[in-house]
C-alpha cells in the first residue's frame, strides 16, 4: 500500500482496523505526519502547559504487607489519588523485563502472524489483537495496538496463545495475582471489610485480562493519543511501563496533569471504576491518558483485575452500613462493559451509567 492512498479514510480504517496492520503497519510506512483520523482537535489534546512540573504521584515501599503505615499509605493514596506506585512487590525483576520483552517480540512479528490473532482469526476467544479502543464508534483513533489476553486459571486455551509471548505473560500473571490480593484484602480494609472471601474476590477480581500494549514510534505525538483520557472500569489495574514515560493522571488541582515518571522495577496501581463504585466513592478513578513518543516504540502492560462474567457492581452493603446514602445503582457488570465500549474514551463519563 502506498503511503498516498493511505490518506483515503475508507482505505486507512481497512489496512489498519479490518486488515490487521495496526498502527504497527502504519509506522512502518515512512509516514512524515499522523494521518488526520489520528489527529485531536485542538480542544482535546493535552496541553503541555497543564502539565504539574515536579509533582508526581505516591511512590509506597510495600516490601512489608502487614505494617499498618503502608496499609494506611495505600488506602489514603486510593481516595485522595487514585494513582500510586508501588515498589519491593516481590515480583522478580527479570519476569517484569522478560514480559516487557515479550511484548515487543509479538508487535515485531511479521504482520500475517499477528494476524492471526484478530478477533475473527484467532484460535481462542481468550486472546485477540485490536488497535485503539472501539474504532468503529471513535470520532478520532488512538495511536495503539494491544495484544488482550482474558486469564481464567485452569483454563487450557492458553496454549493457543501466541508462542512468542505466552510462557512471560503466564509467568508475569502468576506473580502479580498475588500482589492484587494483597492489595485488595488492604483496600478493603480501609472500607471496614473485615475479609476479602471467596464471594468478594469473585464480585471484584474474579476476572483478570492482561494487555500487551504497544504504542508505536508517533510523528506528531503532540497531535495524538495513544489512549485518550479515560479511567479504567477495572476493580483495579496493575501496569507494568517501560522506561519511555508519556503516561499521565488527573491532578488533584483541576485541569492539571501530572506525568507518572518510570521507576525501574516499579508498578503503577489505579483504581478503576468498579471499586469507586464497590467504595460508594470512597476511592476515586482517576483520568489518564497516554502521549505516544517520536522517537522510540513504547510497551506497557496493565492486568486489570475485573468482576467475574456474569457479576454485578454496586456499592458494598457494608460501605453503606454506616447509613451512608448510595451514590450508585446496582449494575450487571456485562452492561457496564458493553457501555464503556458503545463510545470512544470519554474522561470520567463511564461512571456515569451507575449513578442513581
Ligand atoms: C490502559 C491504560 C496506560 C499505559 O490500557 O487502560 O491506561 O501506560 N494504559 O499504557
Ligand atoms: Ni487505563
Amino acid at each position: 500500500m502506498s503511503s498516498s492512498s493511505l490518506f483515503d479514510p475508507n482505505d486507512l480504517t481497512d489496512f489498519v482496523v479490518k486488515q490487521g496492520n495496526g498502527v504497527k503497519g502504519l509506522s512502518e510506512i515512512d509516514l512524515k505526519t499522523v494521518p488526520r483520523q489520528y489527529i485531536q482537535p485542538p480542544e482535546e489534546r493535552l496541553d503541555k502547559n497543564q502539565v504539574v512540573d515536579g509533582e508526581s504521584i505516591p511512590v509506597i515501599d510495600v516490601s512489608n504487607w502487614d505494617d499498618p503505615k503502608v496499609g494506611a499509605s495505600i488506602c489514603e493514596a486510593a481516595s485522595k489519588w487514585g494513582f500510586f506506585q508501588i515498589v519491593n512487590h516481590g515480583i522478580p525483576l527479570e519476569v517484569l523485563d522478560n514480559v516487557k520483552e515479550a511484548a515487543h517480540k509479538f508487535f515485531e512479528l511479521p504482520t500475517e502472524d499477528r494476524r492471526k490473532y484478530l478477533k475473527e482469526n484467532s484460535p481462542t476467544p481468550t486472546v485477540q489483537l485490536s488497535t485503539s479502543h472501539s474504532p468503529s464508534v471513535e470520532k478520532v483513533l488512538e495511536w495503539k495496538d494491544v495484544l488482550i489476553h482474558f486469564y481464567v486459571p485452569g483454563d487450557e486455551s492458553t496454549n493457543l496463545w501466541p508462542p512468542v509471548s505466552k510462557d512471560q505473560v503466564l509467568e508475569h500473571i502468576k506473580w502479580a495475582k498475588p500482589v492484587i490480593r494483597k492489595l485488595m484484602e488492604v483496600l478493603l480494609k480501609g472500607l471496614n471489610v473485615k475479609e476479602f472471601d471467596e464471594e468478594k474476590e469473585s464480585l471484584l477480581t474474579g476476572a483478570c485480562a492482561l494487555s500487551l500494549n504497544h504504542y508505536s514510534i508517533c510523528p506528531n505525538p503532540e497531535l495524538s493519543y495513544g489512549v485518550g483520557p479515560h479511567s479504567d472500569i477495572s476493580s483495579i489495574t496493575i501496569l507494568l511501563q517501560d522506561d519511555v514515560g508519556g503516561l499521565y493522571v488527573r491532578a488533584t488541582r483541576a485541569g492539571q496533569w501530572i506525568h507518572v515518571t518510570p521507576i525501574q522495577g516499579a508498578l503503577v496501581v489505579n483504581i478503576g471504576d468498579t471499586l469507586q463504585i464497590a467504595s460508594n466513592d470512597g476511592y476515586k478513578s482517576i483520568e489518564h491518558c497516554v502521549i505516544p513518543n517520536a522517537v522510540k516504540n513504547r510497551v506497557s502492560v496493565p492486568i486489570f483485575a475485573s468482576p467475574k462474567a456474569g457479576g454485578i457492581v454496586g456499592p458494598l452493603p457494608e460501605v453503606l452500613k454506616t447509613g451512608e446514602k448510595p451514590i450508585y445503582k446496582d449494575v450487571p457488570w456485562s452492561d457496564y462493559m458493553k457501555h464503556f465500549y458503545s463510545k470512544g474514551h470519554d474522561g470520567k463519563k463511564t461512571i456515569e451509567f451507575a449513578k442513581i
